[in-house]
């Protein structure tokens, strides 16, 4: 049994979620922060005894990526996912945002647009912007089981508008924590094949699953559609190792495999972290047990936060998501002010992610990151209900 319940400081570790509060804000009080996508949980002890191990060898050039790392992935996509990578598929990147970004300048040409579905990771779409690439949107719709893809909408999107070149696929999908189904993956391969876009399926959360729910990689999708798709992984997101700067793209295009192994040679992408190469194949190989019950720890934290919502503020709209450390709340019912998150921030002292930043028309919701001990995400609940209450929103 892996401990999750162990509060760890993360104070004066060059740390995003907790380390900004005093320098940035001015707040000299602890914050607790629900907000950015990593997890307050110590890691695989694997992991941390693989990086001891290397670190001890006091060298740390170049890297070459080894046979283990290659073997890691192959093997984990398999028996996670139900999928066969062959070694000259996978293509090393420092990270997925910088792999897409990468694609995006490579394969989008100046007048070409990319597609996105809203609400969806920022970046998704201010990274076309950066590049002033266009981006068209093609929002998700909220029905039974869930978020979906608007598929009617996708098809008009791309025969109106024949210089939309990619589709960026969050897969399971950031906030809304949408896993899709095989039929969804191949019904939205099967446009983007007549319509000539290439597809990104950003499965970084892949591996955190809620019970009775399955990831199905795009990999999964019928071959014809194979060689419009690059997949991008990590171990980052899973095994909390966000800052060893490791991930993967899957291409199974040959063509495409040169060419983005020499653009992600020539721009740097693709030299890989010393210790991420150790991380990777200790958390792949050794990993297994810590992932499920990390995803178990994680639904009992659904589940408190469940209950916490129906007893306190049962107006506020939530389901239990099918993948991901991430709660996606609408606040809609309370009308909450639009800074809502600011003033939980420096008035509650309680970090949310503002749902405006996943899309325009998300402006009533915020996304709450569940991956930390249960009494870290109490206190933070407690502090936004007193918050609501004081302020006369309950
Ligand atoms: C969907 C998605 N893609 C990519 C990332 C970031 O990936 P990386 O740190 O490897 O750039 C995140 C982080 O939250 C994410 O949610």
């Amino acid at each position: 049994m892996y401990q999750f319940d162990k509060a760890q400081s993360r104070l004066n570790s060059s740390c995003t979620k907790w380390d900004r509060y005093k320098s940035r804000y001015q707040i000299e009080e602890d914050v607790i922060p629900l907000w950015v996508a990593d997890m307050d949980f110590e890691c695989l002890p694997e992991v941390s005894e693989a990086i001891r191990k290397r670190a001890a060898h006091p060298i740390y050039g170049y890297t070459d990526p080894p046979k283990e790392l290659y073997d890691a992935i192959i093997q984990w996509e398999k028996r996670q996912h139900d999928v066969e990578v062959r070694k000259e598929e996978i293509i090393f990147n420092t990270g997925v945002v910088y792999g897409f970004y990468t694609l995006i300048d490579m394969l989008v040409k100046h007048d070409e647009k990319v597609i996105v579905q809203p609400p969806v990771y920022p970046p998704f779409f201010n990274i076309p912007k950066s590049l002033q690439r266009e981006v068209v949107y093609n929002p998700l719709q909220h029905g039974q089981g869930g978020w979906h893809m608007d598929l009617q909408h996708f098809e008009e999107c791309l025969k109106k508008d024949a210089s939309i070149r990619m589709f960026i696929l969050c897969n399971p999908h950031n906030p809304t924590g949408q896993c899709y189904t095989l039929e969804e993956i191949n019904n939205v391969m099967e446009l983007c094949k007549r319509y000539n876009v290439w597809v990104v399926s950003d499965e970084i959360h892949a591996d955190i699953i809620m019970p009775n729910q399955h990831h199905v990689s795009a990999l999964k999708c019928r071959c014809a559609y194979h060689d419009n798709l690059i997949l991008l992984g990590a171990p980052t997101k899973t095994f909390n190792l966000a800052g060893l700067k490791i991930s993967y793209a899957i291409v199974k295009n040959a063509v495409l495999q040169e060419t983005f192994a020499s653009v992600a040679k020539a721009s740097g992408l693709s030299s890989i972290n010393i210790f991420g190469i150790e991380a990777l194949i200790a958390a792949y190989t050794k990993g297994d047990q810590w992932r499920e019950e990390c995803c178990a720890y994680i639904y009992d934290n659904f589940l408190f936060l469940k209950e916490f919502l129906a007893n306190t503020m049962p107006l506020v709209r939530y389901e239990i998501p099918q993948a991901t450390y991430l709660a996606w709340l609408d606040f809609s019912a309370l009308q909450v002010p639009a800074d809502f998150a600011e003033r939980l921030k420096f008035e509650a002292h309680v970090e949310l992610q503002p749902g405006i930043g996943f899309g325009k028309a998300y402006g009533a919701y915020q996304r709450v990151n569940v991956a930390c001990p249960r009494e870290t995400l109490k206190e933070g609940m407690l502090r936004i209900y007193a918050w609501l209450k004081k302020n006369r929103y309950l």
